[in-house]
């Protein structure tokens, strides 16, 4: 299982600190919210431009906004390996092709109420799907263990068409919630709270591992 270590919760005021306690996160995970598609507002290119220079972890970049297009240079400026937008946002298919025709590996994300259908037009073309197992917007949330049947859906389809995406769940995992996570097809799981506010973050990581 890989780990995607969300720093939306951490302490900003020195975050060169706060990254080399979860240096051995698989990704760093980058939760970018624009106050419309989400009650919240967190970061973006003025305060992520400089991540690159700071650390070497590849750089997921989920894209919590509602013009995604629009901000496809920026995040590919600060060298992001992943940038995954909302089916529910504006221009989703246009924006995939964007991030796909930079050599960037696209994802797609919906929220815990919209029905994973919506995804079938972009199954065959994306790189990773991320199940939301909270409402998008805040870290520390519960997980939401019936979005676990989304995954299930999409771990069907992939075998039963071959098709290359990865599973990514996000929201409320911890050490307990990992266990309805284990052996579902989900290949990495994003941790914010369990990890950032753990005492030993690095454990943390290795216990979801
Ligand atoms: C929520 C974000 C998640 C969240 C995960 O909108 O997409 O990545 O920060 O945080 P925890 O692990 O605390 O639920
Ligand atoms: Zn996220």
């Amino acid at each position: 299982m890989k780990v995607a270590t969300s720093i939306l919760n951490c302490d900003f005021n020195k975050l060169e600190e706060e990254i080399k306690k979860i240096s051995t996160s698989d990704y760093l995970h980058l939760d970018v919210m624009d106050g419309h598609f989400v009650p919240n507002i967190s970061f973006g290119y003025p305060v992520l431009k400089n991540l690159k220079n700071i650390t070497n972890i590849s750089l997921d970049s989920h894209l919590m906004i509602e013009n995604p297009y629009d901000y496809i240079d920026d995040f590919e400026k600060i060298g992001s390996k992943i940038i995954t937008i909302h089916i529910e946002a504006n221009k989703p298919i246009e924006t995939i092709k964007r991030i796909k025709n930079k050599g960037i590996k696209a994802g797609i994300s919906l929220k815990p109420n919209t029905k994973i259908e919506e995804l079938l037009p972009v199954l065959e073309t994306i790189d990773l799907v991320l199940v939301m197992t909270v409402e998008p917007g805040f870290g520390g949330q519960t997980f939401m263990k019936e979005q676990m049947k989304k995954v299930e859906y999409l771990a069907k389809l992939r075998e039963k068409h071959g098709y290359k995406y990865v599973i990514q769940v996000d929201g409320g995992i911890n050490d307990e919630t990992i266990d309805f996570v284990r052996n579902t097809g989900v290949d990495i799981v994003v941790a914010g709270t369990y990890i950032t506010k753990s005492k030993n973050p690095k454990k943390a990581i290795e216990s979801l591992r």
